[in-house]
This record gives structure tokens, sequence and C-alpha cells, in this order.
């Protein structure tokens, strides 16, 4: 695999090439420069579910656009075809962009389509977006960290490639009252995790909210306490991304 800088990367220009694309998570504004200069040269461009149509938009009106969204664990295009798929592309000379919501290193499956291009000797790049976590502390007006009360900013997955509470997750740093925890994917999971959490010794008063379709119209915000919010969130009937953090920071 080459990760490189642009100049690097023209330089070869004659092997099509692969490109991650970060697209922040929802408002379109929140997109780079870079990402959309890189769109609007694009060959194709393969993308997922939580892309909105207005950062469809900034594609090349030449390019082709395939959906590869995946919902959790309901119908979606297998990891392994989006792959092949990538690969094709690229091998036939084009410019392919992988088009992921938030940041493309985020809890996107990165590694296996940078694997896939490795294998094939495909040239990739990888462009930031802004995840998540920082969109819905900006928006909410919060910090992710605190000089005090938040010394560690952790980052983690509400489900395994089953759908279940993941094992071998460390829960006493999760349960770290001086921590700011962020679940990305919690729905299924939210409640077994809110337990678990308080037998490892987080508060059950720990300030906690969760965030629906963060910057878009349909943005929707729930409070609460690490004991309250699964029930919450279980009678708001969420039914777009969420996403929950935890900590003394969410006390908005
Ligand atoms: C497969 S992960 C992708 C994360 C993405 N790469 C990122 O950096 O934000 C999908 C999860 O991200 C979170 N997510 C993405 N967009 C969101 C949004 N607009 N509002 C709330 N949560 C969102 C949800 O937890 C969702 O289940």
């Amino acid at each position: 695999m080459f990760v490189g800088n642009k100049d690097e990367l023209e330089m070869n220009n004659k092997m099509g090439k692969i490109i991650l694309i970060g697209a922040g998570c929802g408002d379109p504004e929140l997109l780079t420069l870079k990402a959309v200069r890189v769109l609007k040269t694009a060959d194709v461009v393969l993308y997922d579910a939580l892309v909105s149509k207005e950062v469809l938009g900034f594609v090349n009106p030449q390019a082709e656009q395939i959906s590869v969204g995946k919902k959790g664990h309901g119908e979606s295009c297998r990891q392994v075809d989006i792959n092949s798929m990538m690969v094709k592309f690229a091998l036939e000379g084009k410019k392919v962009v992988r088009l992921k919501g938030g940041d493309p290193l985020i809890f996107s499956r990165a590694a296996e389509e940078m694997e896939a291009a490795k294998e094939a000797n495909i040239p990739v790049e990888i462009v930031s977006g802004i995840t998540t976590a920082q969109a819905v502390a900006a928006t909410l007006g919060f910090p992710l960290t605190h000089r005090e009360s938040a010394r560690r900013l952790q980052f983690v997955t509400g489900h395994d490639h089953k759908g279940s509470l993941p094992e071998g997750l460390d829960w006493q740093a999760l349960a770290d009252k001086n921590a700011t925890t962020v679940i990305y994917m919690p729905k299924k999971t939210l409640a077994a995790m809110s337990k678990r959490l308080q037998e490892f010794g987080l508060p059950a008063d720990t300030h906690t909210l969760a965030v629906m379709d963060a910057t878009m119209p349909t943005q929707k915000i729930i409070t609460g306490t690490i004991a309250t919010l699964p029930q919450s969130v279980e009678n708001a009937n969420m039914e777009g991304a969420v996403l929950v953090v935890i900590g003394s920071v969410t006390n908005i």
C-alpha cells in the first residue's frame, strides 16, 4: 500500500487510486476543502448510507455514484464486495473515492479497505473528516476534555460484529468518572453498557447525553444520567444515527 501526499500520488497517475474521504457527520459545511476538491475530480464514488445528498452534490457530475450503505445489521453491501469494487475500478485506472460518514479512520472498516488496496498494489490517500464526537460537542457547546474533570477522551463502539456488547473492553477505564467516553453505535446495547459501567464504579448520576442525527435538521438531544439515559433513549424511539457521550462535560 502507498499512503502518500497528493504530489507523489499524482506522479503515479497511470494507475488508478483509492481515496478514503470523511464526509463529516451530516451538515455539508463540515466537509473539508480537500474533500470537495477530490470529490469534484473523482471517477467513481462509493458512498455510505450516512452521507447526505447535499454532500453528494459536490461530486463530479460525470462520476459513477454507487451506494454501498450499511445500516446497522440490516440489509447491506458486504464489506468484501465493497473492497472488490474499489479495487476493480482502481485497476481500470480510475480515481475511486470511498466516501464515509464522519472521519474515515474511526469505526469505518478502513483497515480492511486499505488492506485490499495493499494486496492489489493500489495507492491510497486519506482525507480526514469531522468525526461525530467533535461535531456533537461543537454543536451543543461543550468541551470533550477538561483540565480538571476530563483528562482522557475515549471512543468506543457499542457493539461487536454480532450486534452484542463487545467483550474485552477495558471496563475499568470506561467507568472512569474523570474521563469523557463517547459511544458510537450505542443503540442496541446502551442498557447493558449502562449497567456494566455502574457495576465497575461509574456513579449512577454521571451526566450523559444522546444525540440523534447530529448537525442535521432532524437533530434530537436527550440529556440525563448514565442510569436514566437508556430508558429515555428507548422512549424517544430514535430512528436515526445516535451517539452517546458520558461524563461531566455533558452537563449542559
Ligand atoms: C459506523 S460508525 C461511523 C463513525 C464515523 N466514521 C465518524 O467518525 O463519526 C456509525 C456511527 O456513528 C455515529 N454517527 C454518525 N453520524 C452521526 C450523526 N449525524 N448523529 C449521531 N451519530 C452519528 C453513530 O453512533 C453511528 O451509529
